[in-house]
């Protein structure tokens, strides 16, 4: 049976996008069908216009990624959270469509399914492991079983965190490298596997 892989992310610029895309393609390697979704925005037009691009690249994304909802996650084998850093946190956008889940956490539906993390920053100790090991305690909560990337490939000792895939943007938005990309397939693939083996198991 076809593993099943949700990926859902936030993002603004597009930098954790490129992650949620090369996670994406790990998971497929594996044979995994995947959903990619993007939390949406709760502000409104006039908050993101001061920002500068982000109304667009919301826009723009927002035509390629339907939502993430609830169904999509009772549906997944495997939940991959991925978020930029916010003040060394998650976004209030991938947050609020976690806690969107408590219905499901109530029922328990999720107990069992793996579960995996990345992040991106702008600066190089600006949060990345922070990000991804805070989005490991809710992962908790729903009974997820956590599918960290570890030293577990070669790819891991040129980029990423033993946590999970990252990226550092800098002052000009700077897409992942090959070395951070090659880390979010890799933690596709192993994400992908283990919710195989779990699948089975149950
Ligand atoms: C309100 C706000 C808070 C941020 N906080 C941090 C932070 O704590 N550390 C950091 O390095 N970058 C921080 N950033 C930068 C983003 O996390 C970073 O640019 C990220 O790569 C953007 O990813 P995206 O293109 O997917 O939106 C912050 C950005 C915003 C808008």
């Amino acid at each position: 049976m076809t593993t099943r892989v949700l990926i859902a992310f936030y993002s603004r610029g597009g930098v954790t996008e490129a992650l949620a895309k090369a996670v994406a393609e790990g998971a497929k390697a594996e044979g995994a069908e995947v959903r990619l979704r993007r939390a949406r925005e709760f502000v409104g037009e006039d908050v993101m216009k001061k920002a500068p691009g982000w109304l667009e690249g919301a826009q723009r994304m927002n035509a390629i990624y339907e939502a993430p909802t609830e169904a999509d996650a009772e549906w997944a084998d495997a939940i991959v959270f991925g978020t930029p850093t916010r003040f060394g946190s998650m976004t209030a956008e991938l947050k609020a469509y976690i806690d969107s889940l408590g219905g499901l956490w109530f029922k328990g539906a999720l107990v069992g399914k793996a579960g995996s993390a990345f992040a991106s920053t702008s600066t190089l100790h600006g949060g990345n492991e922070m990000t991804i090991t805070a989005l490991y305690a809710p992962m908790a909560h729903l009974g997820l079983i956590l599918v960290p990337t570890g030293y577990a490939d070669p790819a891991m000792f040129k980029a990423g965190t033993p946590y999970g895939a990252s990226s550092v943007s800098g002052t000009n938005s700077a897409p992942p490298s090959a070395d951070d990309l090659e880390v979010a397939r890799f933690q596709g693939k192993r994400v992908a596997r283990v919710a195989a083996a779990l699948k089975a198991a149950r």
